[in-house]
């Protein structure tokens, strides 16, 4: 039978965001992941390109502090039932939390949940057959940071832990990560990267003890974006 299913890659401006619609042809059906305040027309013109598949989820795949997230917004608007969100999200909104090895089905689309916590304690990636979501865990050439909120060496130890699952994904999956361009010290060119290619070249990943890792973690890192405390805020009250 034929069969497409399809991940949407949409690199928002200048700004290095980058939200995904999970699209399932033969079902018709769709899912956003990672839509943002200010870009919702992108995600329209997307729907629109696609023919207007009936969208089934909204998802985060963490409560974002550089920007506001657009996920209320089109829970409402595709009255999908609540923002698929990690069951240690502190939002306050309508959500349907998640844990670590669920199964979100998009038309024939099988969506598996992985927590990764490690840039926040609620974060999930999302592996669909060989692709992966990797949101702000794993970058093109480095991972989220961990200073925005709650105990940096907590933080550090659970995105060691992260990492290491992800490791373990077969070689030839494909990362795709929420940011792409400069994040830490690294400018990446490409848009996407595979476990493989970060395993070699990812500073981040070369790093085999928790102290080194925290060292890596805490230290060079860019200023911290503006206003993070107040938009993580906003992000939780839904
Ligand atoms: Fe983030």
């Amino acid at each position: 039978m034929y069969k497409m299913s399809i991940l949407n890659q949409l690199i928002l401006g200048k700004t290095g965001c980058v939200s995904y619609v999970i699209y399932c042809s033969t079902k018709r059906e769709c899912a956003i992941v990672d839509s943002f305040d200010g870009f919702e027309e992108d995600i329209h013109e997307e729907i629109r390109r696609l023919g207007y598949p009936s969208v089934k989820y909204v998802i985060d795949t963490h409560t974002h502090a550089d920007r506001k997230s657009a996920s209320v917004y089109f829970d409402n608007e595709f009255k999908t039932g609540g923002i698929i969100k990690s069951d240690k999200t502190k939002f306050q909104g309508s959500c349907v939390k998640t844990k670590d090895g669920d199964i979100l089905n998009i038309g024939e689309i099988e969506v598996k949940v992985m927590h990764t916590p490690g840039h926040t304690y609620d974060h999930n990636c999302y592996l669909i057959k060989d692709k992966l979501l990797s949101g702000d865990c794993l970058f093109i050439g480095d991972v989220g940071r961990i200073d925005l909120g709650g105990d940096p060496h907590e933080k550090a130890e659970l995105l060691y832990k992260s990492l290491r699952k992800l490791e373990k994904l077969p070689q030839n999956t494909r990362v795709y990560p929420n940011h792409v361009g400069a994040a830490h010290a690294i400018d990446s060119e490409g848009s996407f990267s595979t476990i493989k290619a970060e395993m070699e070249s990812n500073e981040a990943l070369k790093i085999k003890t928790i102290e080194e890792f925290y060292q890596y973690m805490t230290e060079g890192w860019p200023p911290k974006p503006d206003n993070w405390q107040k938009i993580i805020q906003d992000n939780l009250t839904g």
